[in-house]
């Protein structure tokens, strides 16, 4: 387990500057289709494990009733003010147990925080256990290792007497291992008050056959779809139907 990110704690209530929930318009576009054209069911209710600030969910929610779960109470006091008709959840996606079943089960970016095989089974098998039979499941990694390259992002917004710039620089130490790094440079700016924060995410990296086998063992018939993430970043949506048979 790594430490506690600051964006997702100390700085949360910076989240909406850093990643403004606008900017998720078009790819949640991409993973609603995805939900109802992997579901063999109609999709109402929808379970989100990692949520974060709810960014995602701000467009779901007007095609699906959304569930979110995520470790992070200051992510989810984020959210709340987002959608607050969203039922909110703390728990952590390896071992969260809600209590009852769903239409399908999405997970974005926070599923990079899982960082070894044994994360991502146990993972599988939560959305398993809260997946209806021939419900959908869509997962939406960063990166897998066959797309990964290091690079870097810049992004962030103003609001009111406030902004955040962000630089994120991505590198992998050790190509051997199931992990890569992200320096996450923050600078954040209150009226003519300026710091900076360097807040280092240690994310998972797996190839695409071990997703697609942690996707199948929890019960699921998976496959992998090519997606264009961001102009030059390639990536890969994984998609299951829940098997009856498990
Ligand atoms: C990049 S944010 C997600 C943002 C989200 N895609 C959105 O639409 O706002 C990553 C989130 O993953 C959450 N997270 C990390 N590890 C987790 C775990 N084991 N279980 C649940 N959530 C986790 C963090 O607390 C953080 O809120």
């Amino acid at each position: 387990m790594t430490a506690p990110q600051l964006l997702y704690t100390q700085l949360a209530e910076w989240w909406p500057l850093i990643s403004a929930p606008e900017e998720y318009e078009e790819e949640a576009e991409v993973y609603g289709a995805a939900i109802v054209d992997a579901a063999q069911l109609p999709v109402r209710a929808v379970l989100e494990l990692g949520s974060g600030g709810g960014s995602n969910a701000s467009h779901l929610k007007r095609r699906f009733e959304m569930t979110l779960v995520d470790l992070a109470p200051a992510m989810l006091d984020v959210s709340r003010r987002l959608n607050p008709e969203c039922r909110h959840l703390e728990g952590d996606m390896r071992s969260v147990r809600v209590g009852s079943r769903f239409d399908a089960v999405f997970i974005h970016d926070a599923v990079d925080y899982m960082v070894t095989e044994n994360d991502l089974a146990a993972t599988m098998r939560t959305a398993a256990v809260h997946c209806r039979p021939g419900g959908a499941l869509v997962v939406a990694p960063d990166y897998v290792r066959e797309t990964f390259r290091p690079g870097v992002e810049t992004g962030g917004n103003d609001a009111g007497d406030r902004g955040a710039r962000y630089l994120d620089w991505t590198w992998d130490p050790d190509p051997a291992d199931t992990t890569y790094r992200s320096e996450l440079v923050l600078v954040l700016r209150d009226g003519e008050d300026v710091r900076v924060v360097l807040d280092r995410h240690t994310c998972g990296l797996f190839p695409e056959a071990t997703w697609l086998a942690a996707i199948e063992d929890a019960g699921f018939a998976a496959r992998a779809i090519a997606v264009e993430l961001a102009p030059g970043h390639r990536g890969v949506l994984f998609v299951g139907t829940r098997r009856a048979d498990v």
